[in-house]
């Protein structure tokens, strides 16, 4: 059977799967905002996060199941979006992170950021896989900082 995976824009409906992807461990640790969210505070960021025009968040969807999300923050001074991704813990080791960074991808225009930690190799072979370029390592916060310019 072939698999179908896709982007879409996430909804409300998608709040509980997203906090628990948030309060994951392992995303904590990768997350330059460690600390747990609490579901009031989730609920008031997706709501007005669906209807900021400067923050896009899709869902990745497998064979109609969410298994990760991707968020793109407009970046005020750098003149571009910085990207992030989490895959679901249940669906990680299976190349889902470079599905989405690929399809996301597709079809943008302009300059993509991603700043990922040091130790998240995972992250950093997934986004210099998919174009990005290593442009600075920022030595106090062990913090890899990527570039990628896009042409619809
Ligand atoms: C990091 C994360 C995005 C990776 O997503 P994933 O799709 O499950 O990635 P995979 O496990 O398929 O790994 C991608 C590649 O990195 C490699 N990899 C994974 N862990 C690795 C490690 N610790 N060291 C070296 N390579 C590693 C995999 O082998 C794979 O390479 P391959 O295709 O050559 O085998 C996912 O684990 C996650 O959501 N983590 C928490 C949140 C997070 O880190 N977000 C990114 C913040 S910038």
């Amino acid at each position: 059977m072939n698999s179908k995976f896709f982007l879409r824009p996430a909804t409300m409906s998608d709040a509980d799967c997203l906090l628990e992807w948030r309060n994951d461990i392992v995303t904590r640790q990768a997350s330059l905002s460690p600390e747990r969210v609490e579901v009031a505070s989730h609920l008031k960021w997706l709501k007005s996060t669906i209807h900021n025009e400067h923050r896009k968040l899709c869902i990745a969807e497998l064979n109609h199941r969410a298994v990760g999300t991707i968020r793109a923050d407009k970046d005020k001074d750098k003149d571009g979006w910085i990207l992030s991704w989490t895959v679901a813990p249940k669906s990680r080791g299976k190349g889902i992170a470079q599905k989405m960074l690929n399809a996301f991808i597709q079809g943008f225009d302009g300059v993509l950021l991603a700043q990922i930690k040091a130790t998240n190799i995972a992250s950093q072979k997934v986004a210099e896989r998919a174009g990005f370029t290593l442009i600075e390592k920022s030595e106090g916060d062990d913090l890899y900082h990527y570039h990628r310019v896009c042409r619809a």
